[in-house]
């Protein structure tokens, strides 16, 4: 059994730690955390796991950001991580499933990460041709998924910074207490190659003004 939670800013340092195990040195350096500097996260979306109950360290975690592609809202996933310990038991998938419906829910749109194709796959993503990362980017690794049909088909340019205040206000203002309530006991089974929980735990939030 293992708690899912959204990352409050208790969660943060043991997220941070986490993400410094999971990757290589200078992960901070990477043009993504140039989109993120100085933006708040999607709270809702960045959810962490820990082995049995709320108290125990954590297994694993996965963040979101908002940024813009030629004028549109997009989420940019990432990062995610599982503790080496935990890998390949399906928290990676857990995660990215279960927020990835969060997402849908809430009214997002359009997802967009810098990963490997290979693992990505798996959850929907693709090689997105004519959206610019920062430099330095491999264009192989910049990949989208569709949340609406059709949501990336004319959307390219280069990957912006969320700036309108609107939005960044937004963000910033949901209350850590409402985020806590919100935490669930899962099972993650490795089932093939996918995890599957047994609750359904997808929020119904109503659909966000983006
Ligand atoms: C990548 C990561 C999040 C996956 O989480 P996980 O809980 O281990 O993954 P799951 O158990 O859900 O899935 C495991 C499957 O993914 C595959 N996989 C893991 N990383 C992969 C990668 N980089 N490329 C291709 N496949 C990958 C495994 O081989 C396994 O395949 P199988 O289902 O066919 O056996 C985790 O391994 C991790 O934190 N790695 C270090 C940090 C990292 O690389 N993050 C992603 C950055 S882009």
């Amino acid at each position: 059994m293992y708690t899912l939670c959204p990352e409050t800013d208790a969660d943060t340092p043991e997220v941070e730690a986490l993400l410094d195990l999971c990757f290589a040195p200078g992960r901070t350096a990477l043009s993504s955390y140039r989109l993120r500097n100085g933006v708040p996260p999607v709270r809702e979306l960045c959810l962490t796991m820990r082995a049995g109950d709320p108290d125990e360290s954590m297994v694993a975690a996965i963040r979101y950001w908002p940024v813009r592609v030629g004028g549109k809202p997009v989420l940019l996933l990432g990062p995610v991580a599982v503790h080496p310990t935990a890998q390949g038991e399906g928290l990676g998938g857990f995660l990215m499933r279960e927020s990835l419906s969060r997402a849908a829910a809430m009214g997002w749109e359009r997802v967009m990460l810098v990963g490997d194709a290979p693992y990505y796959g798996r959850f929907g993503f693709s090689k997105l041709e004519h959206v610019e990362m920062p430099p330095p980017t491999n264009p192989d690794r910049v990949l989208g998924l569709e949340l609406r049909p059709g949501a990336w088909v004319g959307v390219r340019g280069a990957v912006r910074r969320e700036t309108r205040p609107e939005v960044l206000a937004g963000l910033a203002e949901l209350d850590a207490p409402d985020l806590r309530s919100s935490c669930a006991e899962v099972e993650v089974t490795k089932d093939g190659p996918h995890a599957r929980d047994k609750h359904q735990l997808t929020a119904s939030h109503s659909a966000a003004d983006r």
